[in-house]
């Protein structure tokens, strides 16, 4: 039983010392990554640590559930240093009276240099090329040496045009000359339709006409798997997907089968479904570019994520105001 008369705060993953230093001056922190190895949280393990707590930080993992929940009665705030939270039941959380935050904003452009940087990649075979390259097996040139799509003037499609897709969309029209189609539930605003050149199309037109699509839209259980064999099959054979959103928007199977039969030219993944496990099919086939869920991970960019979880947990634990960036900032008026 510790003497520290302060909130508990545990926090979940390797965070910046810094950072667990300022939740340090209004909190007990309980941080058994410290700033290095991630846990992989059992939900036993999680509900047994976080018994008694009154914070959480936490990134894209690990869940939180009714279960866990219950198992935490003295629960105030669930502050996540992800934009994505769909490892947090928001509702549950909501019923009972915990406060939730995740970092929006603060990542959108590192995220989209980086989805831009993975579309690049697979248009131009960069990964494939340098394994070439490593392996010893370059020996000549040839005019159709991992010669791959162009960018500049193609045919940008974006699934999920929110923060991270708008930026993707203007990188595109203003430094690549490309055409943006894009596909969202709802449209937007005719004038920034207008401004970022964008044009709104039907899902199975964006698939049909993007010569690169990027997906960006939130993980839940309506996109689920929202693209898989039937809208693949309705790609150019000369196109690219990236998937920067969350993994299970994709269904990754369907995805290796059309990269190894080659009716996609091209993909480029930094999210899995089941990750840190990827799909051996994926593996196996030369024409995608892997990489481990490190598209918001430049450091100044961390940082400011990891900034914007303890604003919020500080905010909650002194009582000092409605945290910046809530989700459900509702719970606080019914505690007052
Ligand atoms: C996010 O913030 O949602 C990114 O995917 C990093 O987890």
């Amino acid at each position: 039983m510790s003497a520290d008369p302060r909130p508990r705060v545990l926090v979940t993953i390797p965070l910046f010392a810094e950072v667990l230093a300022r939740i340090g001056a209004h909190a007990e922190v309980d941080a058994p990554c410290g700033t290095g190895l991630a846990i992989d949280w059992t939900p036993e393990a999680l509900a047994a640590r976080a018994r008694g707590a009154a914070g959480l930080v936490v990134a894209g993992t690990p869940r939180i559930d009714a279960a866990l929940l219950a198992a935490c009665p003295g629960l105030r705030a669930v502050c996540s240093m992800a934009v994505g939270y769909n490892n947090i039941d928001l509702p549950a959380c909501t019923a009972a009276g915990v406060l939730v935050s995740n970092a929006p904003d603060v990542l959108t452009e590192t995220t989209a240099d980086f989805g831009f940087a993975l579309m690049m990649a697979a248009a131009r075979r960069i990964s494939e090329s340098e394994h070439f390259l490593r392996a010893g097996r370059w020996t000549h040139w040839s005019y159709d040496l991992f010669a791959g799509a162009d960018v500049y003037g193609a045919t940008l499609g974006v699934l999920g045009m929110g923060r991270i897709g708008q930026a993707i969309a203007r990188r595109g029209a203003l430094g690549f000359a490309m055409p943006v189609l894009y596909h969202n539930r709802s449209r937007l605003d005719a004038a920034v339709e207008q401004q970022l050149g964008a044009q709104w199309v039907g899902k199975d037109e964006l698939l049909a006409r993007a010569d690169h699509l990027v997906i960006v839209v939130p993980y839940s259980a309506a996109s689920h798997h929202l693209v898989g064999a039937a809208e693949l099959a309705l790609m150019k054979p000369t196109a690219t997907l990236t998937n920067i959103a969350r993994g299970g928007v994709v269904d990754d199977a369907a995805l290796a089968a059309a990269l190894r039969e080659r009716r996609i030219a091209a993909a480029g993944l930094d999210v899995f479904e089941g990750e840190p496990a990827v799909h051996p099919d994926l593996l196996a086939v030369p024409n995608v570019v892997l990489t481990p869920h490190i598209a918001s991970a430049s450091l100044p960019t961390r940082r400011a994520m990891a900034d914007l979880a303890a604003t919020n947990l500080i905010a909650v634990l002194a009582g000092s105001g409605v945290p910046p960036t809530a989700l459900n900032p509702e719970v606080l008026a019914r505690r007052r």
